[in-house]
């Protein structure tokens, strides 16, 4: 068992947690399931680990996910003058209400499960041609070849980009995966200045135009609901930022955990209507958020037996809360499809619960599912023990997942 004394004050940063953080997660949530963590560039933030606390957390609004109020509290930490946040960056996912009500009404209306559902035969014919390009490779890579691009031309789709667009899509996607908003440089990369005027034009042209996506749904939305096309930018930018890389890591995650699960595998193949009731389970074992969601105080805040005073940074781990022995009684560190009500909090919890929820699923149903009917035989081409997460305060990608075809 892990002792206190071995936890570092960094303990939530260092690489042998990336790579295993569940055993020590356990510990935490028995020894001290509100505890410190110190950042690297000074400062310190509070992790909550139990799942009872963590929905307590996240249905509180004294909790702010506002943008400016964390750019204010890393400002203050820094003592230097910051750059504010880009007009971008100020989307649902980064405002509370009563701005984000409007917001979330508007992307709730448009973006529905159903509109989620009718993209199916595109994902497939997606995912297919990627894998068609894989296997003219040497050795395939799961991640670069498969896991990453997939969603982010599933969001382009989504959103009405046209496919010559894509290539480009891929390139900004991968600037803005780099992106920190609360960094206090303000500068946008050249990239996501391209993106940005690109989705500008594009939603001037669906303005005039109209369409079947999702940006034309938004624009052309009752006067009640519609936004302003500043509002359609950042959404936008709230879906990719918001979409890509969590769903990335979730299909690599997936398919990873399927590769290393050969007998849960082949019951998902025996029976393919099995892939939607056991999604919930495959995305609470392998939780693809790491060490977010984060939150400011905005007054002292009592979690778990701790008061957490105003003005600091909470981080709610939803890695941890997935695998909560309270929570999940019946082994919770094992895959199991027949798991009674999986209620994860990988999508979040309250008023910024995952707009994207169930787009997320039929892409890392659809990407699972056509590996695995296409290549029965595929399978890893190194021990597991040697797959490796990459570092990453938001998700949990795995750095590369090499197969055999
Ligand atoms: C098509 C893919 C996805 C899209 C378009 C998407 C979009 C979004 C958006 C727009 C929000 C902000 C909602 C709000 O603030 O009201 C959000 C929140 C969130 N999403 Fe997603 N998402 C996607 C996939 C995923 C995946 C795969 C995960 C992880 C399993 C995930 C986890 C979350 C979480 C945890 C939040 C809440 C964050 C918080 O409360 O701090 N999302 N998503």
């Amino acid at each position: 068992m892990t002792g206190t004394r071995a936890l570092s004050k960094f303990w939530m940063l260092t690489n042998d947690f990336t790579q295993n953080p569940f055993p020590v997660l356990e510990y935490v949530r028995r020894e001290s399931p509100v505890r410190e963590l110190s950042m690297p560039g000074g400062g310190r933030a509070w992790v909550v680990t139990r799942y009872e606390d963590a929905k307590a957390a996240l249905a509180d609004p004294r909790l702010s996910r506002d943008i400016h109020v964390h750019f204010r509290l890393m400002s203050e930490r820094s003592g230097r003058l910051l750059t504010p946040p880009a007009e971008e960056a100020n989307h649902l996912a980064n405002v509370e209400p009563p701005r984000h009500t409007p917001l979330r009404r508007a992307i709730s209306f448009a973006f529905t499960p159903r509109r989620a559902e009718a993209l199916r035969p595109k994902v497939e014919q997606i995912a297919d041609e990627l894998l068609d390009a894989l296997v003219a490779g040497p050795v395939p890579d799961l991640i670069t070849g498969y896991a990453d691009p997939l969603p982010v031309i599933t969001i382009a789709e989504l959103m009405g980009v046209p496919a010559s667009a894509w290539p480009d899509f891929l390139r900004w996607s991968a600037a803005l995966r780099n992106y920190s908003p609360t960094d206090g440089s303000g500068v946008l990369d050249a990239n996501i200045q391209e993106l940005s005027s690109f989705m500008a034009e594009l939603i001037a042209r669906k303005e005039r135009e109209g369409g079947e996506d999702l940006l034309s749904a938004l624009i052309h939305a009752a006067p009640e609901r519609r936004l302003t096309p500043t509002e359609i930018l950042s959404t936008g930018f709230a879906l990719m930022t918001g979409g890509n890389d969590t769903t990335a890591s979730l299909v690599g995650g997936v398919i990873s955990a399927l590769l290393t699960h050969p007998a849960q595998r082949a019951e998902l193949l025996a029976s393919p209507a099995r892939w939607g009731k056991s999604m919930d389970e495959l995305i609470r074992y392998v939780s693809p958020i790491s060490n977010a969601l984060q939150r400011v105080t905005t007054e002292p805040v009592e979690l778990g037996g701790v008061t957490i005073p105003s003005g600091e940074v909470v981080i709610i781990s939803v890695m941890s809360t997935n695998r909560d022995e309270e929570q999940f009684p019946d082994h919770p560190d094992r895959l199991d499809l027949d798991r009674h009500k999986p209620a994860h909090l990988s999508f979040g919890f309250g008023i910024h619960y995952c707009s994207g929820a169930h787009m997320a699923k039929v892409i890392t149903e659809i990407a699972a599912r056509r590996l695995f009917e296409r290549f029965p035989d595929v399978r890893l081409a190194v021990d597991p023990a040697e797959l490796r997460y990459q570092q990453n305060v938001v998700v949990r990608p795995l750095e590369a997942l090499p197969v055999f075809l």
